[in-house]
């Protein structure tokens, strides 16, 4: 029986749906614990590319069983787009997707107040799917979830609570014109008809789960440093990616969680606002873009790139207890002359020992690199460690004894059979 968490160890993006598809063939069920239609998780098997925002990337392997914990926020709209787009495609997501009915709603309301907030003074480039404010009612204790959709009065009334009071907000201090309650019940009663057969109570099933000795990949959203409480504070997302969210997420215990498995870029991508000290805003970075594709896969903005940054992977590995590393995206290196890879910050010319946490401090320190000469040669077609070019192989060994982490998968190409796993 093995319970492993996967999660994204830098800004987002690192390729965490390529490997969950991967890892999830040596897996019985695979959970999204946190996060919600922010997330875009893309999977490329052959010539067909998924890109997986609310259901897990396990959805693609037939037999896996699928499910959304109670941690993350889902968005009703996204939710069928995306059980459509996988049925039209061949994949049965009915009877192997599993909702917790703790899960949180995304109401339209949601969306409409991220997208004034990111007018406002604080900028922090959401991805505009009303993840923070969904978050704000349901830690203030308002939210709707997917409880009250089996309960049609409850539902009514709880949605009309909540938009008086949004209407209210909406009128009286964005000067906004009004939601019509009306047709937000309409809506959300008809997805109720759809998901009725979704819903389940997932801890217990997933503890069931267990006690039959089968195992679970939990697949985390985002990044750690976009975690509420450990990323880089306020230019984070409004949840708990890092492996501490898998256990109060999905309702997995602590004491069962066998591994973590941290998804680690060979480079640093960042999408939105925020400090990000090893960036690159010149040529080298705009070559590290159009080489890795780096463009949303929720949004299509172009994501800021840089350089690889082990002073920020020992952070993020000592937040999640990270057992082993996934290199992802090696191959997006193989034309670069030099590769430099970041050892530690510098604040007034001192060292730090410690990663900073706020956001001046961030700002302001100086990375200091090391630099590596580049392979120069394509890394797409190498099926094990041995295959690869020797300066490669130098460079995967710099980073793993600098950031302090054992490697065990590589992946050298977005396709699902140019991955390998390294002893
Ligand atoms: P996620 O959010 O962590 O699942 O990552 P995204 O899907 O947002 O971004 C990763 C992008 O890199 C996707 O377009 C993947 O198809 C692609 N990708 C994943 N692994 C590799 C790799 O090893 N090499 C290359 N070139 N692309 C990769
Ligand atoms: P995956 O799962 C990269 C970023 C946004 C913004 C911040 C807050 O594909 O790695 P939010 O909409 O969550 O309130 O935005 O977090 N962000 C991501 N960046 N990958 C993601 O997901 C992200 N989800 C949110 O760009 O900076
Ligand atoms: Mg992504």
């Amino acid at each position: 029986m093995s319970v492993t968490v996967l999660v994204g160890s830098q800004w987002g993006d690192e390729g965490k749906g390529k490997i969950v598809d991967l890892l999830s063939e040596r897996y019985d069920v695979v959970v999204r614990y946190q996060g919600g239609a922010n997330a875009g998780h893309t999977v490329e098997i052959g010539d067909q590319k998924y890109v997986l925002h609310l259901i897990p990337s396990g959805i693609l392997r037939p037999g896996v069983v699928c499910v959304i914990g109670n941690g993350v926020v889902v968005d009703p709209e996204a939710l069928l787009d995306e059980i459509n787009l996988l049925e039209k495609n061949g994949i049965t997501v009915k009877g192997r997707l599993f909702i917790s009915q703790n899960a949180h709603l995304i109401m339209p309301y949601h969306k409409l107040l991220d997208s004034i907030a990111e007018q406002g003074k604080q900028k922090i480039g959401t991805t505009g799917r009303g993840i923070g404010p969904c978050y704000i009612d349901k830690y203030a204790r308002r939210g709707i979830k997917i409880n009250d959709l089996l309960n049609r009065d409850v539902l009514k009334e709880k949605i009309r609570s909540n938009l008086e009071e949004k209407n209210n907000l909406l009128r009286k201090v964005y000067n906004v014109e009004e939601m019509d309650i009306d047709k937000i019940i309409n809506q959300y009663v008809e997805f109720d008809t759809i998901i009725d057969e979704y819903i389940k109570d997932v801890p217990s099933y997933l503890n069931s789960v267990l006690a039959e000795g089968k195992s679970i990949l939990l697949e985390g959203a985002q990044g750690t440093l976009l975690d509420v409480d450990f990323g880089t504070y306020p230019f984070v997302t409004s949840s708990h990616p890092s492996s501490g969210g898998a256990c109060t997420g999905s309702g997995v215990p602590p004491t069962k969680i066998t591994d973590v498995i941290g998804i680690v870029k060979a480079y640093t991508t960042r999408v939105g606002e925020g400090p990000f000290p090893t960036e690159l805003p010149d040529e080298t970075g705009e070559k590290l873009r159009s080489i890795g594709r780096e463009f949303g896969a929720t949004t299509g903005r172009p994501r800021r790139c840089g350089w690889f940054d082990a002073f920020l992977i020992k952070y993020s590995n000592m937040i999640n207890g990270t057992t082993s590393v996934a290199i992802t995206k090696l191959d997006v290196l193989d034309e670069f002359d030099e590769i430099k890879i970041c050892t530690g910050y510098e604040l007034n010319g001192k060292a730090l020992k410690v990663y900073p946490s706020d956001p001046l401090t961030m700002r302001n320190v100086k990375p200091v690199y090391v630099t590596m000469p580049g392979w120069k040669t394509s890394t797409a077609g190498c099926r094990s460690f041995a295959d690869l070019p020797k300066a490669a192989k130098e460079y995967l060994d710099f980073i793993s004894k600098e950031g302090e982490f054992k490697i065990s998968i590589i992946s050298v190409g977005p396709e699902r059979s140019q991955t390998f796993f390294v002893d």
